[in-house]
């Protein structure tokens, strides 16, 4: 979900509508607003996205210089009107808003129904909202005090944003585990799920920590510990450009972002990969350098696409560092009772460096004595801030839903951490590094040249595979995450039904699939595999299914046996999923366009999944 709050001199509906817009990425089942005017509070709210409230909202009146807002991403109810946020007290004083999953709700549920109490929606947060008005007027202490008293009952995760009938010009919050972030303007303050409502006012954050209290009013930012310290606030200045945010001319975010990856991957390697001098500075690593040379393993954990760019680095680190490498979804890993010990580096990736179940995993390998090493899109990102050290991705924002331009940053980054580990470790040779440098940094340009020569190609086929009802995606070593990762791709985008598989693996199960309708996708780049790759292709052909090929440039073979190819330039197999996965993301992107779907918003998802 995403959380929007103003209070200031200005009216607070336009700053919050807009707000919620720049945060809809983050949940669009429904959307709402309360505004605070004089001694009351005003609550519109609509299933649906943004674009709905505001129609809903048409020329009602929408005074008021305190507001908040809220963009859903369903976890208690469906998404529907009455489930929609901002929730409103029993009392008629209090509208909150609310971010993440209250566990023990049911059992709060209870007691307030013993006390009379009658709920209008299906969600967790009304019932905290009405425990803190319970906590109020039973004990007759101020609204900040009931909500401290609440939050120490309550379990889970949560940012709330409260404002009051009763007291004009406030907006009080809380934080744990969900991401908080309070804009400074001039007698203004901005609250935000992350920094993109308010980067066209202000470049003065504060990041609230978990457990903290803020009392926000135009002119004064109290922050407090749930003990009632006050706490000073630690002012950052951001450093990021409004236009990083707006689509720049592009029909979606989501192509936008596909085409910046020459400049992302780039921006990602820069100043790291020193190519004259054969070396690599990655400073993060060398606050853990001993640790990670000493390593009795490396355990990557992730979600989603961050999940797949780990698949990737287990096999590259493993190859050029010597090292034991596993990868964990984090969902699953935090739960395991995993087997850690002091002697284990876990490399933590996540674009967003709030996703709960990532967080949670690091924060239990953490308490058993293993070294986190962040990789992490979002600089000051609850991820980046409980890692040891680490090393930011320098994609820059990313608002598609679907990750493109920060998957392949992760990847460069992963690829300089596996080339620096072997160096220091003495598992590459010193000819093999430099060839494996200069590659590197040549991706930029090769991503350049897909992006130039081969989107009227790859719309051709997307056009005509669009119809398909399912897609088979498949490659061996290097290639298979990228399989994966081209499956998950469409999936997101176009609600086609896709799977990724090692290509030999497919003889064991998803052959039974083929037949003249199914399209298999092979990511058959040149490599160790590739005549291997190759028999896998004259299966499918041999049972009428349709090859859709991504190979190297000159390969006259695949050529001659596929339905359609993707040409990429030739690039060394290790590096190559940085590139082969870029003409699986057209492909995804236009069909998901000619399927007439909004590939920026798939229904269901959301960008920052800040609940387990
Ligand atoms: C969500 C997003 C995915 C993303 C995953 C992990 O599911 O829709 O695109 O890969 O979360 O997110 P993270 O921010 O941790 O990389």
């Amino acid at each position: 979900c995403g959380i929007v709050g103003y209070t200031g001199k200005r009216q607070a509906y336009p700053i919050v509508i807009d707000g919620l817009k720049k945060l809809e990425y983050r949940g669009y089942d429904s959307a709402g607003v309360a505004l605070q005017t004089g001694d009351a509070v005003k609550v519109y709210k609509k299933e649906g996205k943004v674009a709905a409230l505001e129609e809903f909202v048409g020329e009602q009146s929408t005074e008021g210089t305190t507001g908040i807002g809220h963009t859903r991403w369903a976890t208690h109810g469906e998404p529907s009107d009455r489930n929609a946020h901002p929730h409103v007290s029993k009392s008629g004083n209090l509208a909150m808003i609310h971010n993440g999953i209250i566990e023990n709700y049911a059992s709060l549920k209870n007691e307030l129904i013993k006390d009379g109490y009658e709920f209008h929606s299906d969600t967790d947060s009304e019932v905290l909202l009405n425990f803190i008005e319970d906590i109020q007027l039973n004990n007759n202490c101020s609204l900040e005090e009931a909500i401290r008293i609440a939050l120490k009952r309550v379990t889970g995760a949560y940012v709330i944003l409260i404002v009051s009938a009763g007291q004009p010009d406030t907006i009080i919050a809380a934080r744990k585990g969900s991401p908080l972030v309070i804009g400074i303007g001039n007698n203004e303050h901005f609250l935000g799920s992350d920094a993109s409502p308010m980067l066209a006012y202000t470049k003065e954050v504060v990041y609230i920590n978990d457990y903290e209290l803020a009392i926000v009013r135009p002119d004064e930012l109290i922050l407090k510990n749930l003990g009632n310290e006050t706490i000073t606030p630690f002012v950052q200045k951001l450093d990021m450009e409004l236009a990083a945010i707006e689509k720049g001319g592009y029909d979606h975010f989501m192509l936008k972002e596909i085409f910046e990856q020459p400049t992302t991957i780039a921006d990602s390697l820069r100043g790291r990969l020193v190519l004259n001098e054969s070396k690599i500075i990655l400073s993060g690593i060398d606050i853990i350098q001993e640790k990670l040379l000493n390593a009795r393993r490396i355990i990557i954990v992730a979600c989603g696409t961050s999940w797949h760019a780990g698949l990737v680095a287990e096999y590259v680190i493993e190859e050029l560092c010597r090292i034991n490498v596993e990868v964990e979804y984090a969902s699953e890993f935090r739960y395991r009772n995993p087997i850690i010990t002091d002697e284990d580096v876990i490399i933590a990736i996540s674009q967003s460096g709030e996703t709960a179940d990532t967080l949670v995993a690091l924060e239990r390998a953490k308490e058993q004595g293993a070294t986190i090493f962040g990789i992490v899109n979002v600089v000051g990102s609850s991820i980046a801030r409980i890692s040891h050290a680490g090393c930011y991705t320098h994609a820059g924002p990313e608002i598609g839903v679907a990750s493109t331009k920060a998957y392949t940053a992760q990847l460069a980054v992963l690829m300089l951490l596996a080339l620096k580990v072997a160096k220091m470790k003495g598992t590459i040779s010193e000819e093999r590094f430099v060839e494996l440098s200069q590659e590197l940094n040549s991706v930029p340009e090769k991503v350049e040249w897909v992006l130039k020569n081969e989107v009227d190609n790859i719309k051709a086929i997307a056009y005509k595979y669009k119809d398909a009802h399912d897609v088979l995606y498949l490659g061996r070593g290097y290639n298979f995450p990228t399989a994966l990762e081209g499956a998950l791709k469409l999936k997101e985008i176009s609600y086609i039904h896709a799977e990724g598989y090692p290509a030999a693996e497919m003889k064991h199960g998803p052959i039974a699939l083929v037949d003249d309708t199914l399209p298999v996708v092979f990511v058959a780049t040149k490599d160790v595999y590739h005549e291997k790759v190759i028999s896998n292709m004259q299966e499918i052909k041999a049972r009428k299914g349709k090859v859709i090929a991504v190979v190297s440039e000159g390969d006259e073979i695949t050529h001659s046996i596929a339905d359609d190819i993707m040409t990429v330039p030739v690039l060394d197999e290790v590096l190559a999923p940085i590139l082969t996965v870029v003409p699986l993301q057209l492909l995804s992107y236009y069909i998901g366009v000619y399927r007439g779907l909004d590939v920026d918003k798939p229904r269901n998802l959301a960008k920052s999944v800040t609940v387990e």
